[in-house]
């Protein structure tokens, strides 16, 4: 049997010319916690070319979905961005990842940190209703260079706050930050930077981060990664080695080239 199965794509939106996102079908015997990434790919002359994606939707929904970046010249992104609907995608069939709100010790709240394409999995958190059933406040900070790269920004402040079942916990339990750091926004700078300053708590009217109250999950490049987890650590955050190791933050790289 095939490692892959093949899933029909439903929609594709793209955000600006760098991201996109895509809605597949599902195959019925895929099972995922939300943030477990899968092997999602095409198959290139005879061959499975697969990349690792974080899978962007919930798992109690019926359609899968991903955020991709574009890369010119990359060997799948190249061609995966010119996806239509109708069009077949390879998907692996054992969503595996670090991202999982198990691994972290109960807390008041839950501060979910990516940079670009380190949203996707968060995404999916956000939608899961466990995530409000342990913790009082979930705060997403979303770090771009460009506005037009806050992928699901209106979907974010708009839509989701009305969700069928979650909107309520939504409502009370979910704080969207945004930040930007190369052009004018309402909120700017490397959320590092942010966190170290003070400004994030402080626009958030939280006391500053300390391991008693706070957990985290990161997705980022390996550079905010670094820097993110020097931060927490001088805070006293411990982070979780494995799978199962139940700490103060959790950890997956943004799978970005592509
Ligand atoms: P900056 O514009 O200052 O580089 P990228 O697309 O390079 O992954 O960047 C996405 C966002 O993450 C950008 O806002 C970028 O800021 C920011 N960023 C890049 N490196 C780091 C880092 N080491 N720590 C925190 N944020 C970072």
């Amino acid at each position: 049997m095939s490692a892959f199965n093949q899933e029909t794509v439903l929609t594709v939106k793209h955000w600006n010319d760098t991201l996109f996102s895509f809605t597949t079908t599902r195959d019925s015997s895929l099972r995922f916690h939300n943030g477990h990434f899968v092997m999602l790919g095409l198959e290139v002359e005879g061959k499975p070319l697969m990349r690792a994606y974080s899978i962007a939707s919930a798992n109690y929904e019926e359609h899968l979905e991903f955020l991709s970046i574009k890369v010119p010249d990359g060997p799948l992104t190249s061609r995966l961005q010119h996806l239509k609907q109708g069009d077949s995608v390879l998907v692996s069939r054992k969503p595996v990842g670090t991202l999982v709100v198990g691994d972290l010790k109960p807390a008041q709240n839950l501060f979910l940190f990516a940079t670009g394409t380190g949203l996707a999995p968060f995404m999916s958190i956000i939608k899961d209703p466990e995530t409000y059933e342990r913790f009082e406040k979930v705060i997403l900070v979303h770090g771009v260079r460009y506005v037009s790269e806050l992928a699901y920004h209106d979907y974010l402040l708009d839509d989701l706050p009305s969700h069928e079942y979650l909107g309520e916990e939504i409502r009370q339990k979910l704080i969207y930050y945004p930040t930007v750091t190369r052009e004018l926004f309402r909120n700017t700078g490397r959320l590092t930077d942010l966190i170290t300053g003070g400004q994030l708590c402080n626009d958030l009217d939280l006391p500053p981060l300390n391991p008693e109250t706070d957990k985290a999950m990161i997705c980022g490049s390996q550079a905010m990664l670094n820097d993110t987890c020097d931060i927490l650590d001088s805070l006293g955050f411990t982070a979780s080695a494995h799978t199962g190791d139940v700490a103060d933050y959790v950890i997956e790289r943004a799978f970005v080239e592509k």
